[in-house]
């Protein structure tokens, strides 16, 4: 008969241990009383990079990395990249339900009345110099965030809660607007209120010297839909880091900044800088073959192939892909997308990557598009982190409210040296 349990057979003992089974895993805790003694440990499961270990349970986001699907709450990407907006998107993440049309309406309210910043921040963004990069800045000038807020501290408390939500989607933006604007020594461009949540973003970054700006509704559509597609993606490196930093209880600020600093990485929300990049570098379609030859002898990566979890077409890839042609249309069409499309078509027919399940992921179609709409590469890992944050703030929430969580704190496996004496300096040798 079969039963959700496992057997496992210490061949050290010869006993049998029965595990429970659910929902398709293990608790790593269940090992531990497979023991050789009395003062044994017990048995742990080793797990570098977390390749087959679940941390949470969660109720946000599915992927299907075989299949290349990616659902937010139950509805699928595509069908929320065509009829969502972000905000609508965000609620949906944080609140598990799309809003009703008053949800909605007063949702927008909500996060558009936080969008200004304290003039102070300003003061500290013009302390970076003027080509620090954007990320490093959005990250320090998160963080700070939490030394004008300090009621963020009662983690808790859900009036509390609440208000951290729309500070942090409706400040995202603007601080990432002043970053951008500091970094081309332009004035500030303050919000404002009668935009969309992308449609002022554009505002606050590209206003010159007009009385109002208006934005190209193509292009704010474009954004819109982006953000969409990187509202939430499970449990990656920096929503992993937002729930390792958050499980201290430190403020949602600093664990914010925390799961930046992490999306900022060249194999993360960074890689999409790291494309451009390297598109640029390979410099022409001819090229192609000859960069490929290298990625394959161990040269460097193709930049914005590959992905943890999907060993399928990412679909958000799909999507960006059919957003660029709608985009290129109003910029004229970026150059360098036919040495991604020539990549894309040699690396998808080439052994080593069929191989290896290596497919475009997210970045690899964003920063071209970016790019298009005049964004500088120093700003697309930004660009990723304003939309990331409901899919942080919905994650960190879920990890408060579940009683099974504490404070995040790995084993290890000791291997350094046993107790030894205390060296004398005349007894060392340099190492
Ligand atoms: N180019 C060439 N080879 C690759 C690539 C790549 N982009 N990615 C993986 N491989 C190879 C890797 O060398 C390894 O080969 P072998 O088995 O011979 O040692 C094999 O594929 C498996 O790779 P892995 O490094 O074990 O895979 P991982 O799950 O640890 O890494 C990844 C996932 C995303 C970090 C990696 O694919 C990568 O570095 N990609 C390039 C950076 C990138 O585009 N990152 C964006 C990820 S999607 C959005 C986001 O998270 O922000």
């Amino acid at each position: 008969m079969s039963k959700d349990t496992l057997t496992i057979t210490d061949n050290r003992t010869g006993r049998n241990y029965e595990i429970p089974i659910q929902n398709g895993t293990i608790r790593s805790t269940d090992l531990r009383q497979i023991k050789i003694s009395e003062d044994d440990f017990g048995l742990m499961g080793y797990d570098p990079a977390f390749m087959n270990t679940a941390s949470c349970q969660s109720k946000i986001t599915f992927v299907d990395g075989e299949k290349g699907v990616l659902r937010y709450r139950g509805y699928p990407i595509e069908e929320l990249a065509e009829k969502s907006t972000y905000l609508e998107t965000a609620y949906l993440i944080l609140y598990g339900e799309l809003p009703t049309e008053a949800e909605l309406k007063q949702w927008a309210h909500n996060i558009t009345f936080h969008t200004i910043i304290h003039e102070n921040i300003k003061k500290f963004i013009d302390g970076f110099h003027y080509d620090a990069h954007p990320m490093g800045m959005l990250v320090s000038t998160v963080a700070a965030l939490s030394t004008f807020y300090p009621d963020a501290r009662s983690i808790f408390d859900p009036e509390s809660q609440r208000k951290q939500t729309y500070r942090l989607i409706g400040k995202m933006p603007t601080l990432a607007a002043f970053v951008y604007r500091h970094s081309r020594g332009m004035p500030y461009a303050y919000p404002d209120n009668d935009l969309s949540y992308t449609g002022n973003f554009l505002n606050m970054l590209f206003k010159m010297t007009e009385v109002k700006y208006r934005p190209d509704p193509i292009l704010e559509h474009a954004l819109d839909v982006l953000f969409i597609l990187h509202a939430d993606h499970e449990q990656n490196c920096g929503t992993n880091a937002m729930r390792s930093v958050g499980s201290s209880h430190v403020d949602c600020y600093s664990a914010v900044a925390a799961a930046a600093a992490a999306l900022y990485g060249p194999l993360h929300g960074g890689a999409n800088e790291e494309v451009l990049r390297m598109l640029r570098e390979i410099g022409s379609k001819n090229r192609v073959p000859e960069f490929i030859k290298k990625v394959k002898a161990g040269e460097g990566l193709l930049m914005g192939f590959g992905h943890r979890v999907y060993k399928n077409y990412d679909p958000r890839a799909k999507i960006i892909k059919q957003v660029a042609d709608r985009v290129f249309e109003v910029t004229g069409r970026n150059p360098l997308l036919d040495i991604a499309l020539e990549l894309e078509r040699i690396a998808l027919e080439d052994d080593y990557f069929i191989k290896r399940k290596l497919y475009p992921n997210v970045d690899f179609y964003s920063g071209i598009i970016y790019e298009a709409m005049g964004f500088p590469v120093e700003m697309f890992p930004v660009l990723f982190a304003i939309p990331r944050t409901s899919g942080w703030i919905a994650q960190w929430q879920e990890m408060l409210s579940d009683p099974e969580q504490k404070i995040a704190r790995p084993r290890q496996i000791y291997l350094g040296p046993e107790k030894r004496v205390y060296a004398a300096m005349e007894q060392r040798r340099s190492a």
